[in-house]
């Protein structure tokens, strides 16, 4: 995987600074007060610094953005960048920051002049998400370069390296998920995603791969069928983080992991059809946070199961008009092939809480482009039944400034799902795309089973950088569901 850089954390000290070759990056508050070291700095550097600091485009900058100085006199660095930071700033703001920093660095690395700040560790963490760059296929003059080591210099570096620990995992967390869904379908097939997962079983994870005999075996028929027309075998992997008290039961996780979507028989238009290679999104959280809990140990019971499936057509392909049984029993008719992630689900849904009996279910997918209709690039989509387990997945996601807005489920969505021959049908048309979606699934759910589903559609690929990301994949979830098993589970 792409490992993010990990910076190291040093005394506040000036010699540090004067012997950086690489960037200097002074955390400074709007008012551009200076620190003694930054005073010694701006000294060496012939009141350039202040200058920059009395200057217009300075007082311009909002919380966390940045301006720079390019190859200083009297300095070796080749750059002074100048953040700017409140002393009272929020989470966002500090890994705004810190991203500002991980955006620019380059080969020679940088030392961070972090002292006398509150929020070390988020600084570290937006410069760690944001220096993320997905590189293993570029080649010659667009390859990837190694980037210099990153140093950030504090009051107390025992206590900023510990605080680290668990930052470090929702970094790393992120950054799986991030592969995950940028790798193109060729390298990433359903079997090569399940030997990713079970290469988590070195973190503590018990991690088990259930091959299509054994799905035929649970009856999982509406998981089957969508599979049916690829050459890649359908697989359904179970990741078990066990830390919490022995025999509680565990809160369950569930991915959608189709690692290719063509639509099936119900082909998908050519223009844009790459991007379905991020199909596999939902499933991608879920192993993020499967790595961000096993690193940090979580004090928690976890399961996260993904469902790892290609929609392809083909001469055994499931049709438009098939009827499908469910492992519950339920029965339905196949309208499209491309509503295939309701297919998958469903069967995976039920699954967990036949073998879990999990205290509660979240599930992931990027399910409908009637969400991006809704929500935009900005809001995951939740839908729940149950109103605790959905205010406190949209705290955590406010906590961690990734966008969530709730959306309705309700007996109405039922009506438009019925069908003429079967329990029900795949799709419901195309009003209120996403919640007929989240309803199709909501039946698969028992009633005492409080449950979230989050239609990451419009959030799990971004088409532009986004503060913590370049354009790509996000990662988004990770740091929401981490936060949601801390305050739920650890608490
Ligand atoms: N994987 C797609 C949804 C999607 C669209 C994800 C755009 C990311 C970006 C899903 O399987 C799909 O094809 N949904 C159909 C459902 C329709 C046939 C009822 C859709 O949204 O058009
Ligand atoms: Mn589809
Ligand atoms: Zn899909």
């Amino acid at each position: 995987m792409t490992l993010p850089l990990t910076p190291e954390f040093a005394p506040a000290a000036y010699e540090p600074l004067a012997a950086a070759e690489g960037r200097v990056v002074l955390l400074l508050p709007p008012e551009g007060r200076l620190g003694a070291l930054a005073r010694r700095l701006n000294r060496a550097a012939r009141g350039a610094v202040q200058r920059a600091l009395d200057s217009k485009a300075w007082a311009k900058l909002k919380p966390g953005e940045a301006m720079e100085l390019q190859w200083p006199a009297g300095l070796r660095a080749e750059a002074v960048q100048l953040v700017k930071l409140p002393a009272r700033a929020t989470v966002a703001e500090a890994r705004k920051a810190g991203a500002a920093a991980g955006r620019a660095l380059g080969e020679a690395g940088a030392v961070v002049l972090a002292a006398g700040q509150r929020r070390v560790a988020d600084i570290a963490l937006g410069l760690t998400l944001r220096a993320y760059d997905f590189g293993r296929y570029r080649t010659g003059e667009a390859a990837p370069k190694p980037r210099g080591t990153v140093t950030i210099l504090v009051d107390d570096p025992d206590a900023a390296r510990a605080a680290m620990v668990p930052v470090a995992a929702v970094a790393e967390g992120v950054c799986f998920t991030r592969d995950l869904v940028n790798e193109p379908a060729n390298v990433l097939t359903t079997t090569d995603f399940a030997s990713r997962l079970a290469g988590m079983k070195s973190l503590g994870l018990s991690v088990e791969v259930l091959e299509e005999k054994d799905l035929e075996k649970l009856g999982m028929r509406a998981l089957l069928g969508v599979g049916q027309g690829s050459e890649s075998p359908s697989k359904v992997v179970v990741m078990e983080w066990q830390g919490g008290k022995k025999g509680e039961a565990p809160f369950a996780f569930v991915g959608k992991g189709v690692c290719f979507d063509s639509g099936g028989i119900s082909i998908k238009p050519a223009a844009g059809m790459e991007e379905m290679t991020m199909d596999m999104g939902g499933a991608g959280v879920v192993a993020g946070l499967m790595r961000t809990l096993a690193l940090r140990k979580a004090k928690a019971n976890v399961v996260g199961l993904v469902g790892l499936v290609e929609n392809m057509p083909d001469g055994r392909a499931q049709r438009p008009g098939d009827i499908v049984a469910s492992m519950k029993g339920d029965t339905i008719e196949v309208i499209n092939t491309d509503a295939e992630g309701r297919l998958v689900l469903a069967d995976v849904l039920w699954y967990a809480q036949d073998r879990f009996s999990p205290r509660g279910m979240i599930d992931l997918a990027t399910l409908t482009g009637a969400i991006i209709i809704a929500l935009g690039h900005e809001n995951a989509g939740v839908f729940a039944n149950d109103d605790r387990l959905a205010a406190a997945l949209l705290k955590a996601a406010g906590a961690e400034g990734e966008g969530a807005w709730r959306m309705p489920l309700g007996p109405a969505y039922d009506e438009m799902i019925k069908s003429r021959l079967a329990d029900m049908k795949n799709t419901g048309g195309r009003p209120g795309g996403s919640i007929t979606a989240a309803q199709f699934l909501r039946r698969f759910v028992r009633d005492d089973t409080p449950w979230c589903h989050i239609d990451i559609a419009g959030v799990a690929l971004q088409s532009k950088d986004t503060t913590l990301a370049p354009k790509g994949a996000t990662g988004w979830g990770v740091m929401t569901l981490d936060r949601l098993v801390r305050d739920l589970l650890e608490g």
